[in-house]
């Protein structure tokens, strides 16, 4: 039997997306709980507060995450292409590291801090401006962008610019 929803759209029979569409899951753990009923040699008081800490390290994590992926997008000047590899290398690292973080609250019978609006709330890491910033150690005159896309980087490696050496003489 077809219910119709509030805007009075009745759903047709085979319409397996619209009935559901608005619906809402019933709240089953609330953020900063912690099962009591599991059995872990923890006691839920510990597990509670080892909770809390690591929601805390997650949400720094997941700050430095992003932060990361900000700096690999925006950095600009003469030394872009190294530090677009280097900072993206680290996002993939403090990606592990999040999942690992995450994944240990769930085992202690917490709940997971994840959506950047939770986790803008509780991190301690200082918000980054919106904007892309010049580097304070660059000069003016380098302050133009050399790229500032990932294709075009990955397309045209550029070595990096090593200083002239001399051999030794063995003589
Ligand atoms: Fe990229």
């Amino acid at each position: 039997m077809s219910v119709a929803t509030k805007n009075g759209h009745t759903p047709k029979a085979n319409d397996f997306v619209t009935e559901h569409w608005k619906q809402h899951g019933k709240e089953i753990q609330k953020y900063g709980d912690v099962v009591k009923d599991l059995p872990h040699p923890l006691d839920a008081d510990i597990r509670s507060q080892m909770c809390k800490k690591l929601n805390q390290l997650l949400a720094d994590s997941i700050a430095l995450r992003d932060m990361y992926k900000k700096h690999h997008w925006q950095v600009a000047g003469p030394t872009f292409y190294q530090l677009h590899l280097l900072f993206d290398k680290h996002f993939d690292e403090q990606v592990e590291i999040v999942d690992t973080i995450a994944e240990r609250i769930q085992l202690l019978g917490g709940v997971t801090i994840a959506m950047g609006g939770d986790v803008a709330e509780v991190t301690k890491i200082p918000r980054p401006p919106a904007a892309a910033k010049r580097s304070p150690s660059r000069s003016p005159a380098s302050s133009k962008p050399t790229s500032s896309s990932c294709s075009s980087a990955t397309r045209s490696p550029k070595p990096p610019t090593r200083p002239a050496t001399t051999a030794p003489t063995t003589s």
